[in-house]
């Protein structure tokens, strides 16, 4: 009886304890920049701009020790943006001299990737996580790293210049902010 009480205890204590020190680390989400209409490839010349000034800009101050993105899946499904999100992504990487891993999206994706992505950096490393998506797929990773936002595909899809800021121990109180690029902000 008296070993399972202490048990019990250091279970209380490990679960508030042993976490604290990854739980203080924030992480962040943001789309693939500015692309052109129905589909094409690229960013526009607003999406470039983002990507090669205003995010190394706004994430050197973040301490950011690795960005993951994404790859399609197999069936390349229409509206991917994954080759968006990686042009969105590697000025940044450069920037910061760290290194982009890549989950797979789509039907038939390691739904588990991106959780699993961020949990084993935070593991080994105090800095934060930076996720550069499919702006046709917000929804689903950020089910798939469970945190609630409030905004749905089209309202983060549309907002190249949003941040959501994740705090791992109020996941579900997602922070939205502003990349405060004034002059290339707003929907393009
Ligand atoms: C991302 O872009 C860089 C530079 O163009 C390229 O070398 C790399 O292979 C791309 N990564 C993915 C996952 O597409
Ligand atoms: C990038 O990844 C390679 C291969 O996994 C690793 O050897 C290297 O240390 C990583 N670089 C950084 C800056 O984390
Ligand atoms: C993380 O920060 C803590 C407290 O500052 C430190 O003791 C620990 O060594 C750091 N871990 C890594 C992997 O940098
Ligand atoms: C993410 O991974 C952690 C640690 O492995 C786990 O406790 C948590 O339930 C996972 N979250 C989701 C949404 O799968
Ligand atoms: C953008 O500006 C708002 C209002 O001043 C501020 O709250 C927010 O933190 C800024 N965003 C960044 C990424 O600095």
């Amino acid at each position: 009886m008296r070993l399972l009480y202490l048990q019990l205890v250091l279970a209380a204590l490990c679960s508030t304890a042993c976490t604290s020190t990854t739980a203080k680390i924030p992480f962040y989400i943001i789309s693939n920049g500015e692309t052109p209409s129905l589909g094409r490839p690229g960013l526009t010349p607003v999406g470039k701009q983002r990507a090669e000034s205003c995010i190394p800009n706004v994430f050197s101050k973040l301490n950011i020790g690795l960005i993951i993105t994404c790859t399609e899946d197999r069936d390349g499904k229409e509206g991917l943006n994954c080759a968006a999100a990686n042009e969105t992504a590697v000025p940044l990487a450069k920037t910061l001299g760290i290194n982009i891993s890549t989950c797979a999206t789509g039907d038939g994706a390691d739904d588990d990737c991106p959780n699993n992505t961020l949990q084993k950096f935070n593991k080994k490393s105090n800095q934060s996580v930076l996720f550069v998506w499919d702006s046709s797929d917000m929804e689903d990773l950020i089910e798939n790293v469970d945190t609630d936002a409030g905004l749905d595909n089209d309202q983060l899809g549309l907002h190249a210049d949003l941040i959501l800021t994740v705090n791992p121990k109020d996941p579900r109180n997602v922070g939205v902010t502003s990349m405060n690029c004034t002059g290339i902000d707003g929907t393009a």
